[in-house]
Order: C-alpha cells, then sequence, then structure tokens
C-alpha cells in the first residue's frame, strides 16, 4: 500500500555557498531516501528552501556591504543552483522570505498565543554601551554556559549545538568591537516550553526508533524544559502580527521561529500550484503520513523538541489543552533523522578559516554522483567523520570506476560485440540462478536498510551485488565461449539482468549515472527524474522567485527487479565514471590544496 510521506529537509541559510559538509548533513541523506521511498511507489512531498531571516544573514550582509534582502537573494540562487546540480530531488525548494510564509508563519504564531502558549515577559537584551543601540544576538560572543566552548553566540553554541541567550553567556563581548554588553530590560515573547513538559515527553516516549543519539539528546532536553524567546531585537525577519508590535521596527520573530514553519508553509506554497490547493493536507492533517526530518546535530533541539512543541501548541495538544488553529491538527515528526559532523583534519569545516570544500567547486570538477556515494558510503552518518581526498579518490576509482563501471562496461561491451543485442538465455545452470537471486534479495536488504535512513550498509550491500556480478563473470568467463555461444549468450544475459537490478539498487544514490546506465542497457525516456529551476509568482503582489522543483511522477525508476528484454539493441558503451588521478589524494585540487604542517 503506497503511504505519504513528508520529507523535511532542514532550510539552509542564505548567507554564503554552502560546502560538502551542509550537504552531507541535510542533502544527500534526504534525497537517497526520498528517491527510494518514490520508487517503492510511495507519495513524496519534499521541501525545504533557504533560510533568509535573522542575524545569520544581517551578519553577512554587513560584511559584504549589502542589504539582508540582497545577500539573500544572490545566495538565494547560488545555493538552488547547488542543490539542483546534486540532483536533490525536491518538490519545491523555496525561500522564507515569500509572503506566503510570512502569512503561515504569522497564523501559526496567532494559533499558539490564542491557545496561551507564547506569552509576554521582559527578558535582557544586549546593547552597545557606546552607540546605546540594540546589539543582536549574534554579534555577542562569549564562553558557553552549558559546554565552556569559547566561541558559542548569543543565539546558539556550536559546539553543543545548545539555543542560548545573550544574557546567558559567560564573559559576553561584542564581535563588532569588543566591548562589554550592557543587559538591559526589553520585552519580548516567549515559547511557554514547561507547558509541553507532559505531551512532549509522552510524544517522544513513543518514539523508539530513533537513531540513539538523537532520542537520547531530546530525552534530556524534554527533562528541563524552560521558556524560549521568540522574538528578538532586530529588524529583519517576520514581524509580530499583534496590534502594539507589528509596527516596531526592533521586534521581530526569531529566526529559529520562522524556519521550523517552513516545512508547513513549503508544503502550502506547493500545493498552491498544484490542482488541489488543500493538497498539502494529506501529508500534514492525515494521521497516516509519515514525516522525516533530516539534518546535521546542531539542529536536532529545534526539530526534536521546539518544533512539536510548536505543532503541539497549534494543535491546542498542550498540557493546557486548547483549540486546533487554523491548519487544524497537524501531524508530527515521525523521524528526526540527524547526521553528525563531516569534519576535515579534525575539525569541523569552517568558513571563517578558510577550511572549507564548497558544493559548487566539487561538482564542476567531479559531477554529483562521485560526492553523493561518498557522503552515503563515507559520510557523518553516526559519527563525525574525516573528509580525506585520499578516501574520495579510492572510494571513485575503486568502487565506482572499477567495481560498478567496469561492470558496466564489460557486460554491454561483450554483448555488444557478440551479438549487438541484449542475447537469449538458453543454457541456463546453476552459477546463473545463484546469482540472480543475491541480486532479487537485495531489493529486500537494500530496501530495508534505506527505509531505515542506514545509508552505509545500504550502499554496502547493493555493491556486495556488484561485487558478486563481477566475480560471477570472473569465473564464467564469457570471453572464453567462442565455441559454445548459447553458453556465452546466457552468461551475458545474466550479468546484464543483474548490472539491470543493481543499477536499480543504486539509482537512490547514484540517479546521473543511473540514467546513463539504463540507457546503455537501451532503455527510452526518464528513469531518474532531477530537479529544475523554475520562475514562480508569489501571492499578491510580492516580486516573483525562482524556485526548485520536478516532475517526479515521470520517471520510470521501481524498486523491483525489471526483466531486461531480450532482442534490445546495445550500443557500444562509454565509461560511467572517470579515473581520478591517485595524485589528487595527495595534493587535493587547486581550489582545495591540502595543507600541510
Ligand atoms: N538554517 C539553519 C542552519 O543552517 C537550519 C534551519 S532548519 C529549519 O543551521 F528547520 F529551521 F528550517
Ligand atoms: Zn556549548
Amino acid at each position: 500500500m503506497s503511504s505519504r510521506v513528508l520529507t523535511a529537509v532542514a532550510w539552509p541559510y542564505a548567507n554564503g555557498p554552502r560546502h560538502i559538509g551542509h550537504v552531507s548533513g541535510f542533502g544527500v541523506p534526504s534525497d537517497v531516501f526520498s528517491r527510494y521511498r518514490r520508487m517503492v511507489g510511495d507519495q513524496v512531498l519534499m521541501v525545504s528552501g533557504t533560510d533568509e531571516h535573522g542575524t545569520p544573514i544581517q551578519v553577512q550582509a554587513d560584511a559584504e556591504g549589502l542589504t539582508p534582502r540582497q545577500l539573500a537573494d544572490k545566495y538565494n540562487e547560488v545555493i538552488t543552483r547547488d542543490l539542483q546540480g546534486l540532483g536533490l530531488s525536491y518538490d519545491l525548494f523555496t525561500r522564507t522570505t515569500t509572503s506566503n510564509h510570512y502569512e503561515v508563519v504569522q497564523n501559526l504564531f496567532l494559533a499558539l498565543h490564542k491557545n496561551g502558549y507564547v506569552v509576554s515577559k521582559t527578558a535582557m537584551g544586549a546593547i552597545s554601551p557606546s552607540t546605546g543601540r540594540t546589539l543582536p544576538d549574534r554579534y555577542v560572543e562569549g564562553t558557553c554556559p552549558i559546554c565552556g566552548y569559547d566561541g558559542a553566540r548569543g543565539d546558539q553554541c556550536d559546539n553543543c549545538g545548545n539555543q542560548l541567550d545573550p544574557a546567558d553567556l559567560i564573559n559576553p563581548r561584542s564581535k563588532i568591537n569588543g566591548e562589554v554588553p550592557q543587559f538591559v530590560e526589553t520585552e519580548h515573547f516567549f515559547l511557554d516550553l514547561p507547558a509541553f513538559a507532559e505531551s512532549l515527553g509522552q510524544w517522544l516516549s513513543t518514539r523508539t526508533d530513533w537513531r540513539p543519539n538523537v532520542l537520547k539528546f531530546s530525552a534530556n532536553l524534554v527533562e528541563d524544559l524552560k521558556p524560549r524567546a521568540i522574538t528578538r531585537d532586530l529588524d529583519w525577519g517576520v514581524p509580530i502580527p499583534l496590534d502594539g508590535w507589528r509596527d516596531q521596527p526592533m521586534k521581530r520573530l526569531y529566526v529559529w521561529f520562522d524556519a521550523v514553519i517552513g516545512y508547513l508553509s513549503a508544503s502550502v506554497e506547493w500545493a498552491r500550484r498544484s490542482p488541489d490547493p488543500d493538497a498539502w493536507k494529506q501529508w500534514w492533517t492525515d494521521p497516516s503520513a509519515e514525516g522525516y526530518y533530516f539534518m546535521g546535530k546542531d539542529n536536532i533541539v529545534f526539530h526534536s523538541v521546539i518544533w512539536p512543541a510548536l505543532l503541539l501548541g497549534q494543535n491546542g495538544a498542550g498540557d493546557r489543552g486548547g483549540e486546533p488553529g487554523v491548519f487544524g491538527t497537524l501531524n508530527l515528526p515521525s523521524e528526526i533523522v540527524s547526521s553528525e559532523y563531516l569534519t576535515m583534519s579534525g575539525s569541523k569545516f569552517s568558513t571563517s578559516r578558510g577550511r572549507v570544500i564548497y558544493v559548487g567547486d566539487f561538482l564542476r570538477e567531479f559531477g554529483p554522483d562521485a560526492l553523493r556515494y561518498f557522503i552515503a558510503v563515507a559520510g557523518p552518518e553516526n559519527q563525525d567523520t574525516d573528509f580525506t581526498w585520499d578516501e574520495f579518490v579510492r572510494r571513485t576509482n575503486f568502487e565506482l570506476a572499477n567495481e560498478w563501471g567496469n561492470l558496466v562496461n564489460r557486460s554491454i561491451s561483450m554483448a555488444h560485440k557478440n551479438v549487438g543485442a541484449i542475447p537469449k538465455p538458453l543454457a541456463p545452470e546453476a552459477a546463473d540462478a545463484e546469482l540472480l537471486a543475491v541480486s532479487r534479495a537485495g531489493f529486500d536488504t537494500v530496501g530495508g536498510l534505506l527505509a531505515r535512513n542506514r545509508f552505509k550498509q545500504a550502499a554496502g550491500e547493493a555493491m556486495r551485488v556488484v561485487t558478486a556480478a563481477n566475480r560471477y563473470l570472473s569465473d564464467q568467463e564469457p570471453w572464453k565461449r567462442k565455441d559454445d555461444p548459447e553458453r556465452r549468450d546466457t552468461i551475458l544475459h545474466t550479468a546484464l539482468q543483474v548490472v539491470q537490478d543493481a543499477n536499480t539498487l543504486l539509482t537512490p544514490f547514484l540517479p546521473h549515472a543511473a540514467q546513463q546506465v539504463h540507457e546503455a542497457l537501451g532503455g527510452t525516456g526518464v528513469w531518474a527524474a532531477q530537479p529544475e529551476i523554475r520562475d514562480v509568482d508569489d501571492l499578491g503582489d510580492g516580486p516573483g522567485y525562482k524556485v526548485l522543483t520536478g516532475d517526479y511522477a515521470t520517471e520510470s525508476a521501481r524498486w523491483e527487479s525489471t526483466p531486461i528484454e531480450t532482442g534490445r539493441p546495445l550500443a557500444k558503451p562509454t565509461p560511467i565514471f572517470a579515473k581520478l588521478d591517485p595524485e589528487l589524494g595527495e595534493t587535493g585540487p587547486s581550489w582545495a590544496p591540502i595543507e600541510r604542517p
């Protein structure tokens, strides 16, 4: 039976190009999962966009001498292009600066407010003693009170991932000029998280199948819930939709509050351009729909605690009850799928320290599938993992080029040369049936692992089929069967069937290569669909913008063994994966050279 699956992908900040660490957290895992679920026949809605508000954008806009809006426009375009290049199959990749988003965010705020889950109170806000102006959170730096990390920001500690308030920092200082900020009273709205202690705890206790790191981290958070500010002293963000607040220039909803609501607003936006504007409800208010959220680990708290609390509050289902808001009763996440960090020489990728590999550069030189494969098999699925050029070269050369590329190439070449078409299987033997059994079994094994987001194991199992097929060819030696064309054709037929099966198993990981293999096997039409950039209109008179979307229903890839068609003409194949110069493993590319101490 087909299910509805919401794939909710963390929204990258539009404050710079994304590096391969970012896409190893939210990008590739969410796409591999979504492609698999579409192939089994599920109705997937995959949404995200650029996160364009708050201090992250403002700080960078100042640095580049642009307005926040100009900065967001600039990097939204770069990021959208990179994600398209990687082949991430979003149904909608949009932005948080659309009128639609503002409307959905404000409606959700109002529902929470009406149900009594947001309360206004005074908090301590930082101001600059020399100018007397509000010092935005991101400009306040100091020591994290939770983990002791010295570079924590006023809104979040990047070391332990906890959300902070500027007044929590030990030894706070201004990032602008190093002075010690003054803290003065300022009024803000708070999400009353303690009013979700029961309901959140109860919900979380039913989530037994999450990755242990996420579960443990979230359970600890729910032990100690404190009210959280959801408005901030800044002028770039979604206005607070209440009289007395709406027009205040330095009060806006907190960027994290509006960003997580993006999953809902993007679904509403997607439905607005579909034949049925209410179609989003099938993924949000039908309790049988599933929802998977993909991100790096510094995002966990916002997805496993804050977003569920917002949903419960909107639904009137927090500890104090209430009425569902305009959206009806919304589904809570089925699972928060979080990756750890991709590191370089043991440290996080860091744009400021110049230790970074940008997605755009990577794609230009190596294409999308080698990166997708590397992230899936050697990425930070369960622990922080170092990216090395050496390992990238090894995985690409030995696994993609030698193992998979070679299997495709030699089986199609031999069939092309000897028969010119997919040969007939005339003399089957036990070895053929054995190999076919291995590839058939792959659908359950690999599929089961993909359904649980176990990418490393899933890719490993798919590659086992490839290895078995290579061994089969070495054992059967079809090239030595000149005198027995019936047996030779049977071997080649079997090998090609297994190429077809392995290609299906690898499609979620390698969708671009899979399309090529499909065509090399004589297939036509779209096997694995790719995202496109389209121009769209905003609601009302907001400016038009570009989104990433696609016609994924047109693809023919299905998660099953598809019999190859005997007699279908085969052309001489061209290699699918180019081998990399082993030198690269020692030097790195010119645009990201390996630094030797
Ligand atoms: N922009 C955030 C980051 O890069 C992620 C936002 S995810 C969302 O860390 F849930 F808020 F959308
Ligand atoms: Zn910390």
